[in-house]
């Protein structure tokens, strides 16, 4: 008998702790209960994330769709919350960047599982100004002004030895205290929501979630099948 014989067909590596089922509690959330705006809503929910100990609250899941149709995922930080949109800031080369200049669509999710809780964005992203993005690169720390302007984001380097090296080179022209110039490259993008959804954990699966829909004027709210 081979290997390949005895060998289940469909082995599972790691099954028994994923069958797991967590009660998500009676916590609700109700037309009602939330702002008729959706940015008054995520800050009330940003908020709470903050009082309640979520390690960095405002990490979010930023889903882009490459030039080659391609979704891809990852985190970044929400930097500022404004009335028409929400702001993060990146490198315009790192994948995302080049995702997003040639398609604006993005979807967002802010996963707080320990809350039962989570805000699923639909929306498009453009760039900022360069104003706004020299405004918060100024307020960087020295050290990652230096790393954005070392680092080509996402691009292939030998080993970190040649990133260090950069790195030192650069902390010779720009020794703390010193203005770091904002690379051309490095900004931010504002997230424009079309949909944003309120989604409360509840017992059995029976899961709150109150979507705001955007209108010519304002915003609809409706309520999702859990
Ligand atoms: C908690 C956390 C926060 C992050 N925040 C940012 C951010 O604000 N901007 C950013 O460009 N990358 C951030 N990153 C790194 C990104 O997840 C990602 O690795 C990087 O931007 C390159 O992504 P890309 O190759 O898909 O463009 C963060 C990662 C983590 C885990």
């Amino acid at each position: 008998m081979t290997v390949s014989d005895s060998a289940p067909a469909d082995p599972v590596i790691h099954g028994e702790s994923l069958a797991r089922h967590t009660d998500y509690g009676s916590v609700s959330l109700t037309e009602a209960d939330v702002s008729p705006d959706p940015f008054v809503q995520l800050a009330a929910w940003l908020d709470d994330a903050e009082s309640d100990g979520i390690y960095e609250p405002n990490a979010m899941v930023l889903s882009t769709i490459d030039p080659d149709g391609h979704p891809s995922s990852r985190t970044v930080l929400l930097r500022g919350v404004h009335s028409d949109g929400l702001e993060f800031f990146t490198d315009y080369t790192s994948r995302k960047g080049r995702a997003l200049l040639t398609n604006p669509l993005v979807s967002i999710v802010f996963p707080w599982y320990t809350q039962h809780r989570q805000i699923l964005i639909y929306g498009s992203a453009h760039p900022t100004t360069a104003e706004v993005s020299d405004a918060y690169f100024a307020t960087r720390p020295h050290g990652s002004q230096i790393a954005a302007t070392a680092s080509n984001q996402s691009q292939p380097i030998a080993d970190r030895a040649e990133l260090e090296a950069r790195v030192r080179e650069l902390e010779e022209r720009y020794p703390e205290g010193s203005d770091v110039p904002r690379p051309e490259t490095w900004g931010g993008f504002r997230v424009r929501p079309d949909r944003i959804e309120f989604w409360q954990g509840r017992t059995s699966r029976l899961h709150d979630r109150i979507r705001y829909t955007r209108t010519a004027t304002s915003w609809s709210i409706d309520r999702l099948q859990p």
